[in-house]
């Protein structure tokens, strides 16, 4: 055990907390021994596909052919989408349309991916690198040299080179989402324009008001002062595509003191005797209204609470709606009964692309 003069401290029990300082931990901070070699990369293995010319020439095969067999899933899918319609009310159409469309967008994808994976595993160079870590921001040179890089990395993965590679790869990029392009048009009615759809309603002039559920129609004398109900068509619980309709032909029906509603000109005509009709669907996003404000007169949408004046033909005085609720002309027939003038004079609902 050596003494040192200066420090008065033996060598041995120097080296001893040397040890014990080099490995003094603090919470969180990893430990790396100063024993553990590093190992340094493994020797670098080359691939058959680097030593056989006929192999990589088959890899190649493969990745091209891989590439196109997505481009023939996207297809197959679109097919499937024409050939398989859906028709309402038939559960096997329905199976085969999403059964054949599944089938193609999966090979579709799975042909993309299985293609880079063989392409990336199988003939792009393979040699390791370092790649030291550094500042986020690059100089100059970082940026020149990632354009080098970029450059090399084109060299080397042949995507300049391998022309049938590259331009199936593109090919397939760009089938692969056109099913699902074509998929969003599935989402609206089939045979007829969406947008006219939207546009009306099942009220007609003459089609009485009658109450939601029950049907029954509904005489100007049965509607007191203050009150509120909700009303459909006439003869919309025997369609077969009630709720759709139900959904854009819903109707608050209230009776009001007949001075205390503000009728603009181009409306006189549209209430009797206080008794007024406007859509149940908020124009903000499409909830049903359905609380009234006796006292108030306002019409409130639980969603966003978007309010709405009744007195003042239904124009919003509160929340995110930005369209007055569309009023439904209505008069009475010669038996008493409230029917409608005609359909509504503007689309219902939340505002869409026909909208100004
Ligand atoms: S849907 Fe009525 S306020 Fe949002």
């Amino acid at each position: 055990m050596a003494h040192d003069e200066v420090s008065g401290i033996d060598s041995a029990a120097s080296d001893s907390s040397a040890v014990e300082t080099s490995h003094r931990t603090s919470a969180g901070t990893a430990v790396i021994g100063s024993d553990v070699e590093n190992p340094g990369e493994p020797p670098h293995r080359a691939r058959v596909t680097d030593l056989d010319p006929a192999k990589a020439k088959h890899a190649d095969r493969t990745v091209y052919t891989l590439f196109y067999l997505s481009i023939a899933g996207s297809i197959f899918a679109l097919a499937a989408y024409m050939a398989f319609p859906i028709e309402d009310g038939d559960p096997v159409a329905l199976r085969l349309n999403t059964l054949f469309i599944g089938l193609g967008s999966a090979l579709a994808l799975f042909g993309i991916g299985l293609a880079a994976v063989h392409w990336g595993k199988a003939l792009m160079v393979d040699k390791e690198g370092i790649d030291v870590r550094h500042p986020v921001r690059g100089t100059d040179e970082t940026r020149a040299r990632a354009v080098e890089i970029f450059d090399q990395a084109d060299k080397e993965s042949g995507f300049g080179r391998r022309t049938l590679i590259r331009n199936s790869l593109i090919g397939a990029i760009i089938a692969f989402p056109l099913p699902g392009l074509v998929l969003f048009r599935g989402l609206g009615p089939q045979d007829q324009d969406p947008v006219e759809l939207l546009s009306h309603t099942m009220w007609k002039k003459g089609a009485r008001l009658t109450l939601d559920p029950s049907g029954i129609p509904v005489k100007a004398s049965d509607i007191t002062i203050g009150s509120v109900f909700h009303i459909i068509p006439e003869g919309l619980n025997e369609r077969e595509d009630l709720l759709e309709q139900k959904a854009k032909a819903a109707v608050l029906l209230m009776r009001l003191d007949p001075a205390d509603l503000n009728i603009s000109p181009e409306r006189e005509g549209w209430s009797y005797d206080g008794i007024v009709a406007y859509s149940k669907i908020c124009t903000h996003v499409g909830c049903p209204v359905a609380l009234y404000e006796q006292q108030t007169h306002h019409l409130l949408c639980p969603c966003h609470q978007s309010t709405f004046d009744v007195v003042n033909e239904a124009k919003v005085i509160f929340g995110p709606a930005k369209r007055p609720l569309p009023q439904l002309p209505i008069e009475v027939d010669s038996e008493g009964y409230l029917v409608a003038q005609s359909d509504f004079h503007e689309p219902v609902g939340p505002s869409f692309w026909e909208r100004s």
